[in-house]
């Protein structure tokens, strides 16, 4: 997954997420954390961009009682998470607590927040198509800012994920942004814009794509990924995300029972984008651990819509379809490499499977 969890921590999760599912002894493993909804743009497709942040020591906070409750990775998001003043400190704590951190980010404040974040693991940076396109919907000048902050985050050795929300405006650009990723030598995720981000069950509006070009591109993806192109959604999300607009409950709901999202107030949710409609429990007034025993448990959402949360929700149910693509059959060139000079003229054996080279 784009956490890019050590073997360590997947076994942890691992473990945690079958205690929630065996036996209902649920704990936030995998969290978002909004620093901030405050944010130095106002993306035509965004309902997310302004309200409050929260306190640098409250967020520390936060993230000590989440690793005491066995916590895996967390995602800073927003809001910009860049545009909050303690982001470093909140990076860095996480980091010493032994979490996995990633930041979505539109990316145009990385270069020069760059050494404050520089322990991150992972980037995820929004890339909406080329130039004239990103900044029809983000404002004019951030598509130069944001690849350079792609640049400087990849520079400095993060992993970097390319983050295409696929909208009304930019349906169809997708392979713009996948030979970006190429030049990069990254990956990208794509995921569909939906009505809104506080209300998931607002599955479209105005500035959401035509649902035949959505389509069309999310086959297009699948098919682009099959011959080798950077497309970092997981072939069973991209199945999954192709069904949008029409409701389509995910296997197992993991949000309030491995995962859970924290509010700039410090309201405590299922996940980034449900349970948003009604009061939440209060983890910076209360503490995360009471928090969460109260957190909203959906049963019947249809609106698994963020690429990242859904594969964690089918990671929650051990789906095997996660691992498609990461083995493959290895190709004459692969076998003439891996295989000593006196087989290399060898045709391979049938069922030799190998670990596909992971980008870096
Ligand atoms: C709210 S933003 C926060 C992080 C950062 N400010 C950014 O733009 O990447 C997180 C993700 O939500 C996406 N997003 C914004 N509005 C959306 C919508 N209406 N539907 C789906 N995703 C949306 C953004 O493009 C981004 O990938
Ligand atoms: S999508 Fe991100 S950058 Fe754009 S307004 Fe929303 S929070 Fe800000
Ligand atoms: S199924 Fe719904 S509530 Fe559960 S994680 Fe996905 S979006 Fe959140």
């Amino acid at each position: 997954m784009s956490d890019q969890l050590s073997g360590v921590s997947a076994a942890r999760a691992a473990f945690g997420a079958l205690r929630s599912r065996l036996l209902g002894r649920h704990a936030p493993l995998f969290v978002n954390i909004e620093p901030t909804h405050r944010c130095n743009l106002a993306c035509t497709f965004c309902d997310k961009h302004e309200g409050e942040a929260m306190r640098t020591e409250d967020g520390v906070r936060l993230l000590e009682e989440l690793a005491a409750l066995g916590a895996v990775s967390v995602c800073f998001d927003g809001g910009e998470p860049l545009a909050h003043p303690g982001i470093g400190a909140m990076v860095d704590k996480g980091r010493d607590l032994g979490l996995a951190v990633s930041i979505s980010t539109n990316g145009t404040l990385l270069p020069r927040r760059i050494d404050a974040i520089a322990r991150a693991n992972v980037v995820k940076i929004s890339v909406d198509g080329p130039e004239a396109i990103h900044d029809h919907g983000r404002g004019a000048g951030n598509w130069k800012k944001a690849l350079a902050g792609a640049r400087a985050a990849r520079d400095r050795g993060l992993w970097v994920a390319l983050r295409m929300t696929i909208a009304e405006h930019n349906v169809g650009h997708h392979r713009e942004v996948l030979r970006l990723a190429e030049e990069l030598g990254v990956e990208a995720l794509f995921q569909p814009a939906i009505g809104s981000l506080l209300d998931a069950t607002r599955h479209a509006a105005a500035h959401s794509p035509h649902v035949r070009a959505y389509r069309a591109s999310i086959d297009d993806l699948v098919a682009l990924k099959r011959r080798g192109a950077p497309v970092a959604n997981e072939y069973v999300a991209l199945e999954h995300l192709r069904e949008w607009p029409d409701p389509n409950p995910v296997p197992f709901c993991g949000g309030g029972r491995v995962m859970a999202a924290i509010g700039p107030e410090g309201g405590v949710y299922p996940c980034g984008r449900v349970g948003r409609d009604r009061p939440a429990p209060n983890a910076i007034a209360h503490g995360v651990a009471r928090a969460f025993d109260d957190v909203l448990r959906p049963t019947d959402c249809a609106s698994c819509w963020c690429t990242l949360t859904l594969a964690n929700c089918y990671a929650y149910r051990f789906d095997p379809r996660l691992l498609d693509g990461r083995f493959s059959p290895p190709s004459l060139d692969d076998w003439r490499a891996l295989a000593p000079p006196e087989l290399a003229a060898v045709a391979p054996p049938n069922d030799l499977v190998m670990l596909r080279r992971k980008r870096a």
